[in-house]
């Protein structure tokens, strides 16, 4: 086994009281604040209300910004550094899921140095500063929260990328299980679906010590036991506790601890989707899993089969696979192509973005072959 080190800064707030340390912790970073959130859900439901009472509270000035797409874009991005660099704000708090608080790490390198953020998404330019990040989680399913990745996507150069940088770590994170009553049941099976790959990347990865394979397989199962339980009631406050933490501890380093790598093949492809259709992220992985499952299944048949025994008590890829993409249906997550409008005549277009952004993973690289045969299970899928 290889040596490793385990760094991991975040403070994390969890629970439904979290919030009442919010101001006095946001008050230490100065006085000034960009808050940043989505297009509706966040102000809807008063999340964001409730953090700007809290800010006010401590005589904290606040500039906002609100137009955080999912899947955000290198625009909003510079958008709102224009809002930041004008008010010359102390901090951030982002309010929202993965989306929001991408875009607001990857404001937070950007603003001290003044520095172009694809510039830093692409890896051209290395930020040495960052302004403080606090965010407020309102969605289970990326570990954005508690980790040091942000992606952000590029739509005339035709990328959607991801950064990993020890500077966005953000320095607190408050995760009121309650703020996760009022996602829908699609957002809340894609958010299951995401945490779900975390976990699979990492298994699909270099070896690991067997703690580091049980924490991954765990994070499954409890992903899938309170996946269902939220799916037939999304009022069951512990089970979407457990999936808050479920999703936090599937990218928060647990699972790669003394692992060199996950794979991440079928989120590069996944990022691919999400890029051309606008389909959202956990959607994209429902969607590519069972694919790449497929074609890699008598490559891996060990590593499958030791994931359907624990998850499913099966003994074989095929009902492995089967049984992965059963649930995935259940809780109502797409798993094949064509969905919504995306047929067989954006086939090819597919095919061409995913060889150009060389789509593939650290263990298992893909090459244009592997990729067209992929897109073909997307379609036409066949499990062996
Ligand atoms: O648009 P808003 O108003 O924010 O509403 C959101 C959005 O429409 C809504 N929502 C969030 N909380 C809600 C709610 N609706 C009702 N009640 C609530 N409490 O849900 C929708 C999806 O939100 P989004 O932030 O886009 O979802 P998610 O957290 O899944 O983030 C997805 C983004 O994160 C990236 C993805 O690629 C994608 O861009 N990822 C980030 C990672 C990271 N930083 O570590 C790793 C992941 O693999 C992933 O790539
Ligand atoms: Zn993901």
């Amino acid at each position: 086994m290889e040596n490793f080190t385990i760094y991991n800064p975040v403070q994390l707030h969890f629970g439904k009281d979290c919030l009442s340390e919010f101001g006095p912790i946001a008050r230490t970073y100065g006085t000034k604040a960009l808050v940043m959130y989505g297009g509706s859900s966040s102000t809807k439901y008063g999340y964001v209300s409730t953090v700007k009472r809290l800010l006010e509270n401590e005589r904290i000035a606040i500039s906002e910004y609100g137009k955080v797409a999912p899947n955000p874009t290198v625009e909003q991005v510079k958008e709102a550094m224009a809002i930041a660099q004008q008010e010359r704000i102390d901090f951030i708090v982002a309010v929202g899921g993965g989306s929001v608080i991408d875009a607001a790490k990857i404001v937070s390198v950007s603003l001290p140095e003044n520095l172009d953020p694809w510039a830093v998404m692409t890896r051209k330019t290395n930020p040495t500063q960052n302004i403080p990040l606090l965010t407020v989680l309102t969605i289970a399913a990326t570990g954005s929260e508690m980790n040091n990745a942000a992606v952000v996507q590029n739509n005339e150069a035709g990328k959607k990328i991801g950064l990993v940088h020890p500077l966005i770590y953000p320095q607190h994170s408050f995760l009121n299980p309650e703020f996760t009553l009022t996602v829908p049941p699609d957002q809340t099976a894609y958010g299951i679906v995401d945490m779900i790959a975390h976990a699979l990347e990492a298994w699909f990865g270099t070896p690991a010590p067997n703690i580091t394979n049980l924490f991954t397989l765990t994070i499954i199962n409890e992903a899938i036991k309170n996946g269902i339980a939220v799916m037939t009631d999304p009022q069951n406050y512990e089970a979407r506790f457990n999936l808050m933490l479920t999703a936090t501890c599937a990218l928060n380093g647990i699972t790669e601890i003394c692992r060199q790598n996950g794979d991440w093949g079928v989120h590069s492809l996944g990022h691919e989707l999400s890029l051309q259709f606008d389909i959202p992220h956990g959607a994209s992985l429902s969607i590519a899993y069972p694919a790449w499952l497929s074609y890699f299944a008598t490559h891996q048949v060990d590593k499958i089969v030791t994931l359907g025994k624990f998850l499913f008590n099966v003994n074989t890829p095929a009902e492995t696979i089967r049984k992965l993409k059963s649930f995935f249906e259940t809780i109502g997550a797409p798993t094949r192509l064509p969905w919504k409008n995306i047929g067989l005549e954006h086939k090819e277009q597919l095919v061409a973005g995913l060889n150009r952004n060389r789509a593939g993973g650290y263990v298992y690289r893909l090459t244009n072959e592997d990729r067209r045969a992929i897109v073909e299970l997307m379609f036409n899928p066949t499990i062996a």
